[in-house]
């Protein structure tokens, strides 16, 4: 295995999340110091656990994303402990899929704090610190729907489309301090998030992906170190699908 990032801190948001997961160990198996921020304690501790059956000692700290203060919190307990954050990847994120009829604020509040307010939470207190010392990568996740739109998630949809209007904007500010900003937009991947859509409505979902099967976690994990690394310096504000092929822009 090769250690291209070593010595590099990077942080995942929402890391014991599916596709947190596999980004957490591709990441320290680079060589990466990595550190995710957690809500629930009960369930990080089974996550910690099984990491560390697997030889991955990942860092946990406690902190919602969708509040500033705490995140401003993390950002600072993790330069305390580790030094500045190298690489940030901005995963985090929820649903609440309903159609918009039906949608209430709660539902549309939730995805939007979660999934793009976060962005601004956790990237605002470490971007200064990025730019002082030349080099940062940051990598937002969005998705397939928020290039095409899906029925059901306006709420996620707007959140998802948003976090590349962030990336193409901020990446123009910070493009001659070495920071790079990029965005991935996953396509349907094998997760708990995706099991959660009725079998009905995922078979016909699959249907309509010319590579014949989800995608697997570790598939946008491979994306994700590629963008991290120092070679990637002159790839900045794209979108880059992993979708099987569902979406082509
Ligand atoms: N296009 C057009 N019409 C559709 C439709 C579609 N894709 N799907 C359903 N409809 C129609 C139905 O036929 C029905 O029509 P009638 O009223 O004429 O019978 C109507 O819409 C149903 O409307 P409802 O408001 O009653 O919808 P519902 O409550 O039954 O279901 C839903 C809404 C739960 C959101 C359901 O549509 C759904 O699960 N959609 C999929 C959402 C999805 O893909 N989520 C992805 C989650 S994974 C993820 O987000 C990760 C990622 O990044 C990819």
């Amino acid at each position: 295995m090769s250690k291209k990032l070593e010595g590099k801190v990077a942080l995942v948001t929402g890391g014991t999340g599916g596709i947190g997961t596999a980004i957490c160990k591709r990441l320290a198996d680079a060589g990466c110091r990595v550190v995710t921020n957690y809500r629930n304690e009960e369930k990080t501790q089974k996550w910690r656990d099984a990491c560390k059956s697997e030889g991955y000692e990942i860092a946990t700290i406690k902190a919602d994303v969708s509040h500033y203060l705490e995140c401003e919190a993390l950002i600072a307990q993790i330069e305390k402990d580790f030094g500045p954050v190298d690489i940030l990847v901005n995963n985090a994120g929820t649903t609440r899929d309903a159609t918009f009829r039906k949608m209430t604020h709660e539902q549309w509040a939730a995805v939007i704090s979660t999934n793009l307010d976060s962005v601004f939470n956790v990237t605002r207190p470490l971007i200064q610190g990025m730019m002082d010392h030349g080099f940062g990568r940051i990598i937002n996740i969005s998705s397939i729907n928020g290039q095409k739109g899906q029925f059901g998630q306006s709420n996620y949809s707007a959140a998802k489309a948003g976090m590349h209007g962030f990336t193409m904007a901020l990446a123009q500010e910070v493009a001659r301090k070495g920071v790079t900003v990029n965005t991935i937009s996953p396509g349907y991947i094998a997760t708990e998030m995706v099991m959660a859509v009725s079998e009905d409505v995922r078979n016909k979902i699959i249907a309509q992906i010319p590579v014949g099967r989800l995608g697997e976690p570790e598939e946008v994990a491979y994306v994700v170190e590629c963008l991290a690394s120092e070679e990637a310096a002159f790839i900045t504000g794209a979108d880059i699908s992993i979708n099987g092929g569902q979406y082509m822009t």
